[in-house]
Order: C-alpha cells, then sequence, then structure tokens
C-alpha cells in the first residue's frame, strides 16, 4: 500500500518547495506514455518526470541525444492526458536549448503548449545561464540538472559517478546556487557522492532531486522502467529494483505463445 501523504489535491512547484521546508521527501518516476503515467499518478508519485531517457527506453537509443523535440512533446501529451495529481516535468532534449537562449525558449514554450506541461528540465550550470533566465522570464517553471549530465556523455566518455574531485564539486555548488538564484524551482543532482549532495541540499532553499546521488537529496528520482525492472541488463549500484517485470513478462507472454499453439486459447467461454 502506498504511504505518500496525500494533503496535496495536486502538486505545483510551491508544493515542492513547501515539501522540503516542511522535512516531507520528494518522490519522482520517469514515465512516457498515458498507460504508465496513469498508474505512477494513481500511486501517489509527487512528480512525473517525461526525461529523455525515453530515447533509450522508448527508442532503443544507447544515448539521450537522438530523441528530438517533437518525440518529447509526443511523449509528455500522453503523459498529460492521464495525470491528476502529480507536477509533469519535461525535458528539453539535447539540440533544442544550447545554441542559443532564442531557441531555448522557443523550444520550452512549445513543449508547454503543446503538450500541457507543468515545467521543463534543462541539463547544466552557468553554461546555459543565459537560456534558464529566459525561459523563466516567459513564466514556465525550470527544473536544473546538475552531476552526471547524459546529454554531455561524448564530453565525459564515461557515465561514472561526477564531481568526485574538489574542483568540480565547487563547479557544481556554485552552479546549484547560481540556479537557486534564477529562479529554479529544484534541482536533479544525478551520480555524484552522497557527502556533496548533503552539502549542496543543505545550502539551497528549493529541492534537490537525486539519482545515484545518496538519502541527504530532498527527493528521488528513478526511471521508471529500471524500477519495475524492465531493463534487466542495467543495474547500477544506486538502482533499488521493485519488481522483476522483465522476467514475469516473459513468463506470462510465453504461456500466451504456447496456449495458442496449443489451440488453448481462445476457449468456450473467451469467444462469441
Ligand atoms: O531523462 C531522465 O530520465 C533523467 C533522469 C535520469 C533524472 O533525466
Amino acid at each position: 500500500m502506498s504511504t505518500a501523504k496525500k494533503q496535496y489535491k495536486r502538486i505545483t512547484v510551491k508544493s515542492l518547495i513547501e515539501m522540503k521546508k516542511e522535512g516531507e521527501k520528494i518522490s519522482m518516476l520517469t514515465a512516457y506514455d498515458y498507460s504508465m503515467a496513469k498508474i505512477v499518478d494513481d500511486a501517489g508519485v509527487d512528480a512525473i518526470l517525461v526525461g529523455d531517457s525515453a530515447s533509450n527506453t522508448m527508442a532503443g537509443h544507447e544515448t539521450t541525444l537522438p530523441i528530438t523535440l517533437d518525440q518529447m512533446i509526443y511523449h509528455a501529451s500522453s503523459v498529460i492526458r492521464a495525470v491528476q495529481r502529480a507536477l509533469v516535468v519535461v525535458d528539453l532534449p539535447f539540440g533544442s536549448y544550447q545554441s542559443d537562449p532564442k531557441e531555448a525558449l522557443r523550444s520550452a514554450i512549445r513543449i508547454m503548449k503543446e503538450s500541457g506541461a507543468h515545467a521543463v528540465k534543462l541539463e547544466g550550470g552557468i553554461e546555459i545561464k543565459d537560456s534558464v533566465k529566459r525561459i523563466l522570464n516567459a513564466g514556465i517553471p525550470v527544473m536544473g540538472h546538475l552531476g552526471l549530465t547524459p546529454q554531455s556523455i561524448y564530453k565525459f566518455g564515461t557515465y561514472t559517478v561526477r564531481a568526485r574531485e574538489e574542483q568540480e564539486a565547487e563547479k557544481l555548488m556554485e552552479d546549484a546556487l547560481m540556479l537557486e538564484k534564477l529562479g529554479c524551482f529544484a534541482l536533479v543532482l544525478e551520480k555524484i557522492p552522497a557527502e556533496l549532495t548533503a552539502k549542496v541540499s543543505q545550502a539551497l532553499r528549493i529541492p534537490t532531486i537525486g539519482i545515484g546521488a545518496g538519502a541527504a537529496a530532498d527527493g528521488q528520482v528513478l526511471v521508471i522502467h529500471d524500477l519495475l525492472g524492465m531493463t534487466h541488463e542495467f543495474n547500477p549500484r544506486f538502482l533499488r529494483r521493485y519488481m522483476n517485470l522483465y522476467e514475469e513478462m516473459n513468463v506470462a507472454i510465453g504461456q500466451y505463445v504456447s496456449d495458442v499453439k496449443n489451440k488453448d486459447f481462445p476457449n468456450e467461454s473467451e469467444q462469441y
């Protein structure tokens, strides 16, 4: 049974900030389609991320780079149609905001207007300051994303833990403070040392949402396919699997195949 607190009828960016103030942890999960978003929302998750991880989970790409703005809008619209309570945040995909702030704003407006989403998320710190500012000035809530930023995978070369070195940790703290000052309502911290997450979370008024960033974050986010055990070949240390759905689906589908082959399905009561 869900233990999520249900006192918020509809989660807004302000509710998340309030939760941090009251010491209530924030739960966030990804969803990319109507059916999954309905289950996630009904289970009481506070925020849903239409992540560009759809590029991996839904389209089978190796990285998040290939997914387009049109594809993100398609996923976000499907999710929005299902959700009644959670705050829906949508990733601006690679190539839709890096070249200049006007393009970033145009992309964010398209997401808000065409999908009905509630907020956007961008990866990066000082490098994207002007874009974040411009989007915020248009009244669009922005979630930041620091640490491991998968859209820069070819710059990093690996998906290992970020900001272990002092210099990178200092830059991350500066970027976090800057994003809060600009007006971001929350910050994803991906794959950084738990101690650094604690420092950043203490320094900020806005909530931090961690993935592989330890227990001190104000909330946690996971990719729904990982949590459900649909991606059984992905096994990072930070991942807690709540199901082995790959295995369960494999058995169920195998049973269906055998029932069809054996002429066991459909039976008398399953036909007209
Ligand atoms: O796209 C995504 O799923 C994300 C999470 C890993 C935070 O950005």
